[in-house]
């Protein structure tokens, strides 16, 4: 099941421009983690140098007991090999086919035979949903699918961590919440570790355990769901409710001019909207990483906002998850 994976300390620049600086995190095993941050802060440069294709100026990326950041071609190489990366455009190649664009890691990376490669990735387009679409080509598809098939093709090597940059970004909402709903029983399933970049509010309230904010060449906070969400820390606040008020402008900061007007008009945040329930997997089931909901509320002695964790149909997951938990002690499978 999964790998964690440990960042102490990754400083990344070009030139003289640095784009993050002294970021320490650990991404636990099999858990599901969003980064968040301004367009620009460097999320994608984040994910490219966790798989090794940028490397770090300064600082250390633990995996298995060796330190990626500083390692040697062949073990890269290795390590390289634990992660299957969904592109932001899914990054398909346009002249082959899906099946062809799926079957390329294994026919690059491993000597299957063909018979072996077929059972593989017909079986990863049965988990995505893209059966019956094999012989079509990127272009002949819609975003959806491309995104879709990318997920295919990062799953075709078995990773033990999943980086996605944005599986969200160009689809219409009810897809985006297929797509959730495909990641988090995908985490069930397989247990890999997940960091999922988005820009999707939904999304980052909703499927992660844990959330990281990169702001103003830093990684301002990075902790479990519910302590972001119960934030107050403007930055964080302002980010995770998509607010205008707060620290945050059009071309990522505000100047001072603009703070100072909003520090006269005395602009009050407002209150912190519910915390919602986390997506749990379909079918009743619970990842094994699943953390109860109101956890870290409670145990930091953290009150919620009135209405927190209630869905849509009014259930109160507090007590509903207490009840999943039971029926899967009475089937067994906890
Ligand atoms: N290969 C590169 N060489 C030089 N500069 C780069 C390179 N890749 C990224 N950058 C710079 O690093 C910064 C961060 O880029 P990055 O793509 O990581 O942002 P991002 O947070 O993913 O933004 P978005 O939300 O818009 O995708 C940008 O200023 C970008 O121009
Ligand atoms: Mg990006």
């Amino acid at each position: 099941m999964g790998v964690e994976i440990a960042v102490e300390g990754l400083t990344k620049s070009f030139g003289r421009q640095v784009v993050w600086e002294d970021v320490s995190l650990t991404l636990p095993a099999g858990e599901i983690s969003v980064l968040l941050g301004p367009s620009g802060t460097g999320k994608s440069v984040f994910l490219k140098t966790l798989v090794g294709l940028l490397r770090p100026d300064r600082g250390h990326i633990w995996i298995n007991g060796h330190d990626l950041a500083r390692c040697g071609e062949h073990k890269l190489y290795e390590l390289r090999r634990l992660f299957g990366v969904l592109f932001q455009d899914g990054a398909l190649f346009g002249s082959l086919n899906l099946y062809d664009n799926v079957a390329f890691p294994l026919r690059e990376h491993t000597r299957k035979s063909e018979a072996e490669i077929r059972r593989i990735v017909m079986e990863k387009m049965e988990l995505v949903g893209l059966i019956g679409a094999e012989a079509k080509l990127p272009g002949e598809i819609s975003g959806g699918m491309r995104k879709r098939a990318g997920l295919a093709r990062a799953l075709v090597l078995d990773p033990e961590i999943i980086l996605f940059d944005e599986p969200d970004s160009g689809l219409d909402p009810v897809r985006t919440a297929y797509l959730n709903q495909l990641i988090v029983d995908l985490n069930a399933e397989i247990e890999a570790t997940f960091l999922i970049v988005t820009h999707d509010i939904n999304t980052a309230r909703t499927v992660p355990d844990d959330i990281g904010l990169l702001f103003r060449r830093e990684l301002v906070m990075f902790g479990p769901r519910e302590m972001l969400l119960s934030s107050e820390e403007p930055v964080v606040r302002q980010f995770l409710n998509a607010r205008r008020h707060g620290p945050i402008g059009m071309s990522e900061e505000k100047d001072i001019s603009e703070l100072e007007a909003e520090a006269v008009l005395g602009h009050d945040p407002g209150v912190l909207p519910p915390i919602p329930p986390q997506l749990m997997p379909s079918g009743g089931r619970l990842r094994r990483t699943q953390r109860p909901p109101g956890e870290w509320l409670l145990t930091n002695g953290v009150v919620p906002p009135a209405g927190s964790f209630l869905d849509e149909q009014g259930r109160n997951w507090l007590e509903e998850y207490s009840r999943l938990v039971t029926a899967e002690r009475v089937n067994g499978v906890v």
